[in-house]
Parts: structure tokens; sequence; C-alpha cells
């Protein structure tokens, strides 16, 4: 007989075969925590008791892989988004610095998960800042998750999960370690991870550009509404809230924001 503790690797096998989710690359501690979050609502303790749940019944299937996928990101996520901001927005935002003789630029990534928003963003910047090294760039990227900030902060990705990345920002940005990646220092000093909660923690100041997208999508229409506000009470004048394709600006905050790009949803604070 097997004893309760060894279930844990088949239930994980499982987990891939029959919700489809790539439980094979995400930490253990990752993925007990999440699962403990469905057995405890179910009030089940053993792993083997919830394996045979998960067996035989299909909602529960679809609980679980909620669960798991509420952290899943990918470097230039949507990457029609970042191909906006690279073209449009990060021009406009440097002319507008440019104007006020200001060189420092401040973007915030809201739930950014284990990294890949934030570093993305990163890449672009230096590139369209190209060689320019009169600019200070501070990139914010704040999450509830421990275990995602802490992976995001040592910024190394197994080689599967760096689809997204041009070859060329690969190849500039990243270096070998085991059988993974490291983002280089040089991204590493540009974005700062701290944990808050968008719901009850303070939020910054005189942003430039605001990222939040495929977080809020649980939250009550009041919170969100909110939120939004809060957005934009966090932006310069000229700064940008960027929620992308999961979400509308809704509320009050309609009425502040222009549209800027209405396919990516971006809004710009006049
Ligand atoms: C699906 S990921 C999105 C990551 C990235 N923004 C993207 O689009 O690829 C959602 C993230 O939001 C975080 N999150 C959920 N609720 C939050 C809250 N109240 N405050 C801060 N982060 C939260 C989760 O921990 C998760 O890492």
């Amino acid at each position: 007989m097997i004893a309760s503790q060894d279930y844990f690797p088949l239930l994980k096998r499982k987990i891939k075969d029959i919700i489809d989710f790539n439980s094979e690359f995400y930490e253990d501690k990752h993925l007990r925590r999440r699962v403990a979050i469905r057995m405890r609502a179910l009030d089940i303790a053993s792993y083997r008791e919830y394996l045979r749940i998960l067996e035989r019944d299909r909602d529960e299937r679809i609980k679980l892989s909620k669960v798991l996928t509420v952290n899943v990101t990918e470097f230039f996520r949507n990457p029609e988004t970042f191909e906006v901001i690279r073209r449009d927005v990060l021009p406009e935002l440097i002319k507008l610095k440019l104007n006020n003789s200001s060189r420092v630029l401040r973007l915030w990534s809201a739930g950014c998960a284990d990294g890949k928003e934030p570093y993305s963003l990163a890449m672009l910047i230096k590139d369209v800042l190209n060689e320019r090294d009169d600019f200070m760039v501070k990139i914010m990227a704040t999450d509830i998750d421990i275990d995602s900030l802490e992976k995001a902060r040592l910024g190394i990705y197994h080689k599967d999960e760096l689809r997204g990345i041009r070859k060329d920002y690969l190849k500039k940005y990243f270096e070998r370690t085991g059988d993974g990646y490291r983002v280089k220092r040089e991204l590493r000093d540009m974005v700062t991870f701290e944990r808050r909660d968008l719901i009850s923690d303070r939020k910054y100041r005189v942003m430039d550009i605001i990222l939040c997208r495929n977080v809020i999508i649980y939250f009550s229409k009041e919170l969100k509404e909110k939120l939004f506000m809060d957005f934009y009470d966090s932006l310069n004048t000229g700064g940008f809230l960027i929620l992308g394709k999961t979400e509308n600006l809704s509320g009050p905050a309609r009425k502040k924001f222009v549209v800027y790009n209405n396919v990516e949803r971006i809004y710009k604070k006049m």
C-alpha cells in the first residue's frame, strides 16, 4: 500500500493527463498550495481522496483548473499589445518627457505574476531608448503571490517558458544557467518587485504607464471601478493605463480617461 504522502506525484501526473495542465513546469510547493485550496473547500485531508474525486467529477476538474491557471503568464503575452506600446506609447511618452525636461520613466506592472510582464516591458524600453543612457527607468512590479515574486526576483526561467521572446532579445538580455536562462542584471536592476494587494494596499504615485492585465477578472464591478479611479490618481497627466483584452474601463473613470487604443484597451490620462 502507498503511504498517503506518496500520492502527490501521482496526483501531479493525473493533473497533467486529465485536466491538460502542464503541471511539470510548476514547483511542487506551488501546486500543493493550489490543490490545498480545493481540498479545503471540499473538506478533504488526503491527496488520495482528492484524486478520486478529480477522476470522477468534471466540475471539480474545471474548478481546479481555474485555481491552477490563476498565475499563468508569458513573456510578451498578447504581442499586439506590446507592439502598440513599442510603436506608439513609449515614443509618445519619451517625447513628452523631453518637452518637460524630464528624464524619468516610471511604470507599474500590477499583478506581475512571476515577472514575465515587467521583464518584457524592460526589454521593450531598452529597445526604444536604443542606447540612450540619459533616462532613468523604474519598473514597479507587484503581486500578492509570494512564490511568484520569489521566482520573479530570481529571474530564472526554464527554456520552455521563453516562448514569445525574440531571438535577439534572448541573446542580449538572458544568460544560460543549468537547464534554463537567467535575466541579466541590467534588466533585473530596472525592476523592483513588491508584494502588494491591489485590493487593500497603498497605490503608487507619479506613474507614466500602468499595466494591469488578466488580474481583476474575478473582482466585483464596484471594486474594479474604484481601482480604475485609483489608477487614475496614480498616473501623471499624459500617462497610460493598459488593461489588455480581457478588461474594459468602466464606471466614473470612463469620463476621466480618453480611449487611446480601443482594441488593446489602452487609455490615456488627459
Ligand atoms: C493571470 S496572472 C496575470 C499576469 C500578467 N499580468 C499577465 O497578463 O500575463 C494574474 C496575477 O494577478 C495576481 N493577483 C490576483 N489578485 C491580486 C490582488 N488582489 N492583488 C495583487 N495581485 C493579484 C495573481 O497572484 C496572479 O499572479
